[in-house]
Order: structure tokens, then sequence, then C-alpha cells
């Protein structure tokens, strides 16, 4: 994933840009009585390629942090790039062509919807963009061979296992050819076998360069992470 550039003699590598940098992101929510600030000054870069997995307490600010790095919540305070986008004061405009080219986005619950079929659902992100691509159906072929279900396109999710939703809403987060794919407990729903398939899933697609950064509590998709990073007290620990 390095250039190269000639120094005299040797040709030094050049390393890459972070897809990720954060620093001192703060979030402050204010429920009625007050300020309460969730994210306190999180500082934090992702390289190209990596697999990170967020921990912590619940309330600790997990979501609240995957959604400032998806394009969810402009409402931070800091500075948040991903893949070369500056995510401080874009436009709504911006920040949603931003989620539908650059981040996949995979939930606990699936959010699927009932009555579309399974490649209707996940050639849903076409139908965000005015233009959207030229090759829908081929997109959609493609994810769905990606997380092995591509002989299923015509069904409902109500016809597919659980484990089949989740990998249907991990083949849309797909899509759009994403540089990074944010997961908030993507296994949550799942009977531990499931969960493992998904697991391994996870773990072949960054196998094929695809950065990964997944809250989680499941002890396997820790241990699929290139690097497990703690938020407590509204920072990144470790
Ligand atoms: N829209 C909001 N308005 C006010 N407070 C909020 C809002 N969203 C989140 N919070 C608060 O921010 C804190 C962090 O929430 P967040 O959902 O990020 O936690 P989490 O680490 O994802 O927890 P869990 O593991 O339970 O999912 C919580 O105290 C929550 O109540
Ligand atoms: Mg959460």
């Amino acid at each position: 994933m390095c250039s190269t550039r000639r120094s005299g003699f040797a040709i030094l590598p050049t390393p890459m840009p972070p897809l990720i940098v954060i620093r001192a992101l703060t979030r402050t929510f204010d429920d009625g009585a007050g300020p309460v600030p969730v994210l306190r000054g999180v500082d934090l870069e992702v390289r190209s390629g990596e697999f990170v997995a967020l921990v912590g307490r619940s309330g600790s600010g997990k979501s609240t942090l995957l959604h400032v790095l998806g394009g969810l919540d402009s409402r931070f305070e800091g500075v948040v790039t991903v893949a070369g986008t500056s995510l401080a004061g874009l436009s709504d405009q911006a920040l949603a062509r931003f989620r539908n080219e650059q981040v996949g986005f995979v939930f606990q619950s699936f959010h699927l919807i009932a009555r579309l079929t399974v490649g209707q659902n996940v050639a849903l992100p076409a139908s965000f963009s005015a233009t959207g691509p030229p090759d829908v159906d081929a997109r959609v072929q493609d994810a769905l061979e990606r997380v092995g279900l591509a002989d299923k396109t015509a069904r409902l999710p109500a016809q597919l296992s659980g484990g089949e939703r989740q990998r249907v809403a991990i083949a849309r987060a797909l899509f759009a050819r994403p540089k990074v794919l944010l997961c908030d407990e993507p296994t949550g729903n799942l009977d531990a076998a499931t969960a493992e398939g998904i697991v391994a899933h996870f773990r072949a697609l960054n196998a094929e360069g695809l950065t990964i950064v997944a809250v989680t509590h499941e002890a396997r998709l820790r241990e699929a992470a290139s690097r497990v990073l703690t938020l407590q007290d509204g920072r990144v620990v470790a």
C-alpha cells in the first residue's frame, strides 16, 4: 500500500496517510438537564486495511463515535477526516454524498426493508443519489457473491435466517464499494454459531483489503480484529 520516491540511489517508501484521522474530537449532548459530554477528546488514526474493534462499557460513546465517523452526526468539535474528506462543517448535501460513497454501515438489527427483495435491499443505496452507478445489477450480484448469497436475490427478508439477513445488510453496505465498513454490534442479534459465520465474512473482506471498524462485545470479533481500542471516560485509552 506504499508508493515510492527516489532519494539519491535509494528508493524509500512514502507512507500513505491514514484512512481515518480523528483529533481532539468532542461530542456533547444536552439531555434537558444540561450538557453531557460523551466524547471528551478522542484521538485516533486508522490505516487503510486495518480491522479495528472498538469496545467499552455501555454508554461509553461507541455508537456516538461511529455515527460521527460515518457522517450521521455532524454536531461535533475537532478534526475528523475519512478517506481524505474532512467532515467538520460539511453541508448536509456533502455529508449525504460522503455517506453514500465512502462508508458502508452495518447495524445490529439489520435494517432491511421487509417488502423489498434481497436484491432490491442491496441496491437501495443507488436510490439515495440522483445519478447512481450505471451498473446497479452487476454491483448487487457482486456484493451478494461476496457474502455467499448470490442465489437468494429474489427472496424477501422474511424468508431468510438471521445470519442471512445480516449478510444481506453487509452486501448492501458493500454496494457502493466503500473505503471503510462501520459496524455497530453486527453480531449482537445472532446466536454464537451464526455470529461465527458473520465474523468469518468480515475476516475475508478485510483480507481483501477492506478497512473495518466494528463496535462489539463479541469475543470472536475482537479476536478477528488487528487492533482493539477501548473507549473510556470519553477517550480512546488503548
Ligand atoms: N441523541 C442523544 N441525546 C442525548 N444523549 C445521548 C444521545 N445519544 C446518546 N446519548 C448519550 O450518550 C452516551 C453514549 O451513548 P452511545 O449510544 O454512544 O453509547 P454506547 O457506547 O454505544 O453504548 P451501548 O454499548 O449500550 O450501545 C449515553 O449516555 C447516551 O445516553
Ligand atoms: Mg451503542
